[in-house]
């Protein structure tokens, strides 16, 4: 598993002169069962989030509201990825450092997880995440 493995889903999107509306079913638009919601909000201007990688969990990432980039390192590559579109996920699989950062203001951060909360499967020094990587040789 790698930042390769790592997309953006495009969600379905029911576009209405009422509004849009946006939905998504675990299995079907995120490869995994949804067990767990969580999200962002209130972050003040320059805060960054996130700064750890998790043993098992996958998730995906939406902007919900306003916009936010979320770094995302397997070890070996790096790449920035720009949130700001409430019908596009970034699907983080397990074994990737992520750092989230430019939240504009009022900007939410939904996060869809395979998992429950569980602490024993987060990686938060860096050093010690590398460390738990397969050798490449
Ligand atoms: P953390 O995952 O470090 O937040 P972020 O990645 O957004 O910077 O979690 C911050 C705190 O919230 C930490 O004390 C753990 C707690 N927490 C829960 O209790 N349940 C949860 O589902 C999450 C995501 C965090």
């Amino acid at each position: 598993m790698g930042i390769q493995d790592c997309r953006i889903v495009e969600l379905p999107k029911i576009h209405e002169p009422r509004g849009n509306l946006t939905f998504i079913e675990g299995e079907r638009h995120v490869p995994f069962d949804i067990k767990r919601v969580y999200y962002l909000y209130d972050v003040p201007g320059g805060a960054e989030r996130g700064g750890h990688a998790h043993r098992e969990l996958q998730q995906l990432i939406i902007a919900m509201s306003g916009s936010f980039d979320v770094v995302l390192d397997d070890g070996t590559s790096r790449r920035r990825v720009h949130l700001n579109r409430s019908y596009q996920g970034l699907y983080v699989c397990s074994m990737i450092w992520r750092e989230l950062d430019n939240f504009s203001s009022g900007s939410v951060c939904m996060v869809l997880a395979s998992n429950l909360y569980d602490e024993a499967d987060y990686y938060r020094d860096y050093e010690d995440f590398i460390a738990a990587l397969p050798s490449r040789y």
